[in-house]
């Protein structure tokens, strides 16, 4: 005979509607309570009002909620918060430097390499992701690695200049 299991507990002290997570954003140390479900998109947007981020597909497809997490790129839609406990996070509230714009905001701009600008945060911050590797070499890599990136308005190749323009040092028109 099969003894039948015993039900999940769900008392509130086995699962908690919220855990304090500590994450610096933009330099800035936060300590938050998250729901263990929340997303690092939906917990940046809504709980630390950077709405900068931005979120598209919600489901890893269009790159729109990309960020920097310890230096790497990632998907925030598919990143919980919990998971990003202690890390340092820059979103595009925070690329500019001291000095005023990032390079790659810049070269945005003179390539005109935005329409509707949707895309734009993301597609920032996974370029400076994509140089901090340091992989692409040529033009075509550069297209190869900023692909989960999409502009639905066609501004393709103006990005793909803006960023071969930083990552040569300028040298292209
Ligand atoms: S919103 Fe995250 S990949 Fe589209
Ligand atoms: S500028 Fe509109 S989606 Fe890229």
């Amino acid at each position: 005979m099969q003894i039948p299991s015993a039900p999940p507990d769900t008392s509130p002290e086995r699962t908690p509607a919220t855990r304090d997570i500590m994450i610096t954003v933009n330099g800035k140390d936060e300590v938050i309570s998250v729901a263990p479900w929340s997303t690092l998109l939906d917990t940046l947007r809504e709980q630390l009002d950077l709405t900068g981020t931005k979120k598209g597909c919600d489901h890893g497809q269009c790159g729109a909620c990309t960020v920097i997490c310890d230096g790497k790129r990632v998907l925030s839609c598919l990143t919980l918060a919990v998971m990003r406990n202690g890390s340092a996070i820059t979103t595009i509230e925070g690329v500019e430097g001291p000095d005023g714009l990032h390079p790659l905001q810049q070269a945005f701009i003179d390539h005109d390499a935005f329409q509707c600008g949707y895309c734009t945060p993301g597609q920032i911050c996974s370029a400076i992701g994509l140089l901090a590797e340091g992989r692409a070499k040529t033009r075509e890599d550069v297209k190869e690695l900023m692909s989960g990136n999409l502009c639905r308005c066609g501004a393709n190749i103006g990005i793909i200049d803006a960023i071969m323009e930083v990552k040569d040092g300028g040298t292209h028109e």
